[in-house]
């Protein structure tokens, strides 16, 4: 296998999963970016991480971006003899802005491209598989990898993915301390009520229409039954300002397994408590992609 000579960059989006009632299966790409560049080096590992997280994350092989790397060169012929790699990161971690998904995602389009014909021993499709089977669900890293809106499903193994355009405005307000997706999916029940499966159905249908065809469906399209009453112990503020946002009539919902709060609304950044950040974005259409 060859590598191409000199660095090269990849930039690659923030997500939002679920938005409400599209529970481990909508993500919609955001123009927030982390950006990654890697080079090969005659041996070692060098990592280089400025900005969001760069405190607490491994600057080793068990780096998230680097994991995602090995992987990949794993699967289409074999890993350099040494790797040079600088990670400035933008996206939030721990908010439910998909970083980790960025890093995955990010690690896995850097890796392809460092690669001669990289392109042609792993498409998007495959690209997309292994992104899923480091992430475990498939909704941020669609959105980070495919950019749009994206509807993702798993068929047993096999990860899926259905990208739609759309370019609602969103606004994101980032609370000031994480919590993890683990602890988030722990509050989630085994089972719950018919009825709410159903409702839960019916708006998620009705949310891709909102997004993408019908925007004044959205404060309908997105109530959810699933996940975001019962994380409310979890993230209380995050809770109290969805529902402040939804009573005066603008489309919140929890980003994610949370604590972001965002809205499909713009000029409602007078809402943010004090002490969180508040960002107003749009929808990234081209995904991950080498710059
Ligand atoms: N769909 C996931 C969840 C997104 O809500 O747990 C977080 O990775």
């Amino acid at each position: 296998m060859t590598f191409v000579s000199g660095p090269v960059t990849v930039e690659v989006p923030a997500s939002s999963a679920n938005l409400g009632p599209g529970f481990d299966a909508l993500g919609l790409a955001l123009d927030l970016y982390d950006t990654v560049t890697a080079e090969t080096i005659d041996s070692g590992l060098e990592i280089r991480v400025t900005g969001e997280g760069s405190n607490g994350v491994p600057l080793d092989e068990t780096h998230l971006v680097v994991q995602a790397m090995h992987a990949t060169f794993d699967l289409i012929g074999g890993r350099p003899d040494g790797l040079r790699l600088t990670c400035t990161n933008v996206i939030p971690h721990g908010r439910g802005l998909g970083s980790s998904s960025a890093a995955i995602v990010g690690g896995i389009v850097l890796a392809r491209a460092l690669v001669e014909g990289g392109g042609l021993l792993l498409d998007d499709a495959s690209a997309f598989q292994l992104a899923v089977d480091i992430e475990g669900h498939p909704d941020n890293v669609a959105a980070a990898l495919f950019g749009g809106l994206t509807i993702a499903w798993t068929d047993g193994a096999a990860a899926e993915v259905e990208r739609l355009q759309t370019e609602v405005d969103v606004t994101v307000f980032v609370p000031p301390a994480a919590v993890s997706t683990e602890k988030a999916r722990g509050l989630l029940p085994e089972l719950v009520p018919h009825r709410d499966a159903a409702a839960n159905a019916g708006r998620a249908a009705l949310l891709i229409a909102a997004l993408t065809v019908a925007p004044n469906r959205l404060i309908s399209a997105t109530e959810d039954w699933l996940h975001q009453s019962y994380r409310a112990e979890a993230m209380p503020d995050s809770y109290k300002l969805l529902r402040q946002l939804r009573v005066e009539g603008i489309p919140a919902i929890i980003s994610g397994a949370g604590p972001t709060v965002l809205a499909f609304a713009r000029g409602v950044a007078d809402h943010a408590p004090e002490g969180w950040a508040v960002h107003e974005l749009t929808v990234d259409q081209p995904g991950a992609r080498v710059i």
